[in-house]
């Protein structure tokens, strides 16, 4: 079964995000910190063209770190403006700030030059669903503006948030989802909440994260399910320890479905501990095929 990536509320949600481009100087696009290329929109150039762009790396408190620090050069390398952030605890929120600001300098002190008032910044959010937009604004305005449960396609008015007398962002987050064929991109989209889980293969994505696991995290995977799996061993023969481990057998097989839906649902609760799910030497190393 092959994830559909880009339903067709998707297509309406993105026209939405391009017209209230439009209105802003500054977009700020959330990343899940665990998997920041394939949780970033490919097209965010194409999208979003001459504004200025700060690239958020949320969630910063659930990866590992030495994956990061690789990642933040690779966008850095590529002309990107990188902020780490955890919004859930309000860290780093205000560094945003500032650095927006620091990317305006230089076309505000330009209309100061020639005598004109500038007007506050306007600034938007964008990301992938569940990376945290919601939060991220609620948290910088210190209030329950947007919505956390907003859904794309569902119009408002749309407010100007004042984050302070030169800055305002506008309430309502853009939600964008890339558009991509690679599975694997997808895998780790369904791994982070961003695809729900009715419209996944949850039986591929639970042996993928075994994959994941065992090629750079072997040594959580064992600990957490008391194992002594190898890197060598094939996926399905670590899930079937797991749920020898786990649970009793069904009519003498192994219960599957209870042991895809524990792996999940210990990645997404932190049981293996601080994890990144893009692997900064795998994908670089085989780049092409990630970026069709
Ligand atoms: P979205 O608008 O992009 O869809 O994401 P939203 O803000 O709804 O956040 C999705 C989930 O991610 C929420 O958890 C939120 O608390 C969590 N979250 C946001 N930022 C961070 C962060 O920097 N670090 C961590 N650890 N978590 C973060 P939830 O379980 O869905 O809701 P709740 O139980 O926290 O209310």
């Amino acid at each position: 079964m092959v994830i559909q990536w880009f339903p067709g509320h998707m297509a309406k949600a993105t026209r939405e995000v391009k017209e209230k481009l439009k209105l802003v100087d500054i977009v700020f696009e959330l990343v899940d910190a665990r998997c920041p290329l394939s949780s970033h929109n490919m097209y965010l150039d194409e999208v979003v063209k001459d504004k200025k762009k700060i690239i958020i790396f949320n969630k910063i408190d659930l990866c590992d770190r030495k994956e990061t620090v690789k990642w933040k050069n690779y966008f850095e390398n590529k002309g990107y403006v990188v902020v780490y952030t955890d919004a859930k605890n309000s860290n780093n929120l205000n560094k945003v700030i500032d650095k927006a600001k620091e990317e305006l300098a230089e076309k505000i002190a330009r209309q100061v030059a020639k005598g004109i008032k500038p007007r506050a910044i306007r600034s938007m959010v964008i990301g992938v669903p569940n990376v945290g937009k919601s939060t991220f604004i609620n948290k910088l305005i210190k209030k329950n503006v947007a919505n956390t449960a907003n859904k794309p396609g569902v119009t408002k008015k749309q407010q100007w948030l004042k984050l302070n007398k030169d800055i305002e962002l506008l309430d309502t987050p853009g939600i964008l989802m890339p558009k991509f064929d690679n599975q694997e991109i997808g895998k780790k989209l369904s791994l982070i909440g961003s695809i729900k889980d009715d419209i996944t293969p949850l039986d591929d994505v639970s042996l993928y994260l075994i994959e994941l696991l065992k090629n750079n995290y072997l040594e959580n995977l064992n600990n957490h399910y008391k194992l002594n799996v190898k890197a060598e061993d094939e996926n399905l023969t670590i899930m079937e320890k797991i749920a020898e481990k786990r649970f009793k057998k069904i009519g003498g097989d192994y219960d599957y479905d209870s042991t895809i839906k524990l792996l999940i649902q210990d990645f997404r609760t932190q049981k293996f501990g601080l994890i990144t799910l893009d692997n900064y030497n795998e994908i670089v190393n085989n780049e092409e095929s990630y970026e069709d």
